[in-house]
């Protein structure tokens, strides 16, 4: 797809993978940017509106806010996200709702307020922000990696109902990227790409039409090749693995 002149809505731009590509495409895009954060824009081609996502009124009006500048939209990427850190002896259902509203039910808000538009245009596209993982879990990961699995599956079969309508979906999986949400639960590899680099490499993807974004390429084939072990195998090659990684904040 060429991305030239097009307008498109970014959601959770004030940091991370979200707030470099909203910066980046603004060079030559018009850019509409949403989170409860500000973004800081680098020209004049973007314009912030505040909100959350977890109140569909706030999508509205953010909506209202972009048509009323740009009229049509070309689409959006949903990049907002939260981590957590899912401890079961102080176990609590409403925590893992919360994350479940921001992860999953906040790119449905988006949805059901931009996809009328797409479908009457039938041109646009739909980009969203899971994970590379979103097949299993990991230690103390019981509540995030269920809200990227509940992402992945869901924009499966969006794609799959809406492949005939003209737009363009893609899903975008990073594996490890260093971003606040990264430093907030204290991962730490050499296998990390700085949020600038994961921008790059998916704009060069969009502009390629893919529909998986999947990276780096040798994590991809690592999580590939755990997707398919045994639970015996994988729950031991897991365990051993994480301490390198991450620290358990508990
Ligand atoms: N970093 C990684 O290694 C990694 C790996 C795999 C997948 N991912 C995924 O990548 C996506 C982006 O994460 P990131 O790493 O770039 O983290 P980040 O820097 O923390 O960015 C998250 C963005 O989401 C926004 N956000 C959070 N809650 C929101 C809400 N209720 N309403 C509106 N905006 C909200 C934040 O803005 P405000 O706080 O200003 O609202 C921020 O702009 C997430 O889906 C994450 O799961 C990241």
């Amino acid at each position: 797809m060429e991305l030239k002149d097009k307008t498109i809505i970014i959601f959770g731009a004030s940091s991370g993978i979200g707030e470099a590509l909203a910066r980046s495409l603004s060079k030559d895009n018009r850019v509409g940017t949403f989170s409860r954060r500000p973004f800081n824009s680098p020209n004049q081609n973007s314009l912030h509106v505040q909100g959350d996502v977890t109140k569909p009124e706030d999508i509205k009006n953010a909506m209202t806010v972009f048509k009323d500048k740009w009229a049509a939209i070309d689409g959006f990427i949903y990049s907002v996200g939260k981590a957590q850190i899912t401890d079961f002896k102080k176990f609590q259902a409403d925590d893992v709702r919360k994350l479940m509203d921001t992860n999953f039910f906040g790119f449905l808000n988006c949805l059901e307020a931009i996809l009328p538009d797409l479908l009457t245009q039938k041109t646009g596209m739909i980009g969203m922000v899971s994970a590379l993982m979103v097949g299993r879990s990991l230690p103390n990961g019981a509540a995030y990696f269920s809200t990227k699995a509940a992402q992945h599956v869901f924009f499966e079969g969006l794609r799959m109902d809406l492949q005939n309508q003209g737009l363009h979906f893609f899903e975008i999986r990073p594996g490890l990227v260093d971003t606040p949400m990264a430093r907030e639960v204290d991962v730490k590899s050499d296998k990390m790409w700085s949020a600038d680099k994961a921008a790059q490499h998916i704009i060069q993807q969009m502009k390629r039409n893919e529909t998986d974004i999947s990276f780096p390429l040798d994590l991809k084939l690592v999580t590939q090749s755990l997707n398919v072990l045994p639970d015996s195998a994988y729950f031991k090659i897991v365990k051993s693995q994480m301490d390198k990684n991450f620290r358990n904040k508990n």
